[in-house]
């Protein structure tokens, strides 16, 4: 039997904690052995939660990185805008890494990067859940079943609850606050990279963008809102407004609890007085008409690649459910489906047949006949991700879902692209990524 995996978080938040929990349940896979972030009481919490020594803390990504390699591994879950600063100085000190997605803001950041990557030959898995969710591993496996795959077309439809909690009010609203304000890259860039996962191999050539913000502006706001809902709303405005955050937050709150709670949660079992005063001043409470946002909340984007094929994604938010969906062609036949129905349909065509094609039913409940007992977020994508990271570490076969850095590059640059188009009103090439 193989020893564990050691792994460090670097950024002990949300995202790193889900990841880590897997050393739980697969002890003998993976051990959390250390934690790096700045918050105190973070760091705190991971060392009780993982029986960590005080010699085992660091207080950020630089400081571990200076004492050199200590573990297998780093769990990089900092905040967008850290992502590269972090990762280099860690892959120099000879750490591999599974890094969150974005894994770069901007073009230079992406190259220094991989040129990193490159320098050190480190393995770096970035965090695209989605390739790893079965629905789509499947949709994957089944693809050369269509011949060359000419068109895909994929849709976002983010909730209203996600739209406010994330990107409204929330800590992807703005540059100030992510480093970047474009929904694609911190919404989207699974989609985008799902679209490439497809096309694996083919490189996008060109891309073209249209979007803005529509709903949450000044100018929206019902007659006579006040700044904060919970302070000087006049009470029939905010009741008939559904953004109010009482009705997001207080009335729900144990959704998106790790965003609109943050600041709670050393407060063992928080009370609703507690959790009403914390939005009485914080982002969560004030006008959603009237926060400083800079994202778009509706963004279309459409890619040719170099073999003349195309693909879209549409962004579109406020709906009451969330919802991704996913429609693919090729010479042979189609693949369509929507994630959150854990279903999609094959048509195959077919020469032979009376009906002209052959159509198959894919039930992923069924399919998967779930054995690994892995479950999780993003559609049972978050868990996966972390067993084929510690695959790819023990030198076993990893999954269809897990490619090299390069294969997310693709992605990462339509998206810088494709945002560099919708701010233009243009059509933009996208460079091939040359790293020496
Ligand atoms: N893969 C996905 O589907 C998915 C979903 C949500 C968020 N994300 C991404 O995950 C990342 C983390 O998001 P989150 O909500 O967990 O963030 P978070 O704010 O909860 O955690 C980030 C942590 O990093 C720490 N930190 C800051 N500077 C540091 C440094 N120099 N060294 C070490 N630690 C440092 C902070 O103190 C904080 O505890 C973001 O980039 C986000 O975009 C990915």
């Amino acid at each position: 039997m193989n020893k564990p995996i050691t792994a460090i978080i670097v950024g002990a938040g949300h995202r790193s904690l889900i990841y880590a929990r897997y050393a739980f349940t697969h002890p003998d896979r993976l051990r959390i052995v250390g934690i790096a972030d700045p918050d105190a009481e973070r760091r705190k919490m991971g060392q009780e939660m993982f029986n960590l020594p005080d010699s085992m803390l660091f207080e950020n990504a630089a400081s571990l990185a200076a004492r050199g390699k200590l573990a297998d591994a780093v769990i990089n879950g900092t905040m967008d805008q850290q992502h590269v600063e972090t990762a280099i100085p860690l892959l120099a000190a000879g750490y591999d890494m599974l890094l969150e997605k974005p894994f770069a803001l901007t073009e230079t950041e992406l190259r220094a990067l991989v040129e990193a990557v490159r320098r050190y030959n480190r393995k770096v898995m970035i965090c695209h859940v989605l390739r790893y969710a079965p629905f789509y591993a499947e949709i994957r496996r089944r693809l050369p079943l269509l011949g060359k795959i000419q068109g895909i077309e994929t849709t976002e439809h983010v909730s209203h609850h996600h739209m406010l909690v994330g990107y409204v009010r929330g800590k992807w609203r703005n540059t100030a606050m992510a480093g970047h304000h474009s929904m694609l890259l911190a919404k989207c860039c699974h989609d985008i990279d799902l679209i490439m996962w497809m096309k694996s191999g083919v490189a996008p050539v060109r891309v073209s963008s249209f979007g803005g913000m529509q709903q949450f502006r000044p100018e929206n706001a019902p007659a006579g809102a006040g700044e904060r809902c919970l302070v000087d709303c006049p009470a029939q405005v905010e009741a008939d407004c559904p953004f109010s955050a009482r009705k997001q937050y207080l009335e729900h709150p144990d959704r998106w609890t790790f965003y609109v709670w943050r600041d709670l949660e050393n407060v063992k079992e928080p009370t609703l007085e507690q959790k009403a005063a914390l939005l009485r001043r914080s982002d969560y409470g004030r006008c959603a008409y009237k926060m400083d946002t800079e994202v778009v909340d509706n963004q279309t984007v459409i890619i040719q690649f170099a073999d003349g094929s195309i693909a879209s994604h549409n962004m579109l938010s406020g709906t009451p459910v969330p919802q991704r969906s996913i429609h693919i062609t090729g010479e042979r036949g189609e693949i369509t489906g929507k994630v959150d129905d854990s279903r999609f349909v094959l048509r195959v065509l077919d020469p032979h047949s009376t009906d002209e094609y052959r159509e198959e039913i894919m039930d992923l409940n069924v399919l998967s006949g779930d054995t690994s007992g892995m479950s999780g977020g993003h559609a049972g994508g978050d868990e996966r991700l972390v067993h084929d990271f510690v695959s790819v570490l023990l030198g076993e076969t990893p999954s269809i879902s897990c490619t090299s850095i390069m294969d997310s590059v693709a992605g990462h640059m339509t998206v810088f692209c494709a945002d560099r188009a919708m701010e233009t009103g243009s059509v933009v090439e996208i460079p091939a990524l040359q790293v020496q």
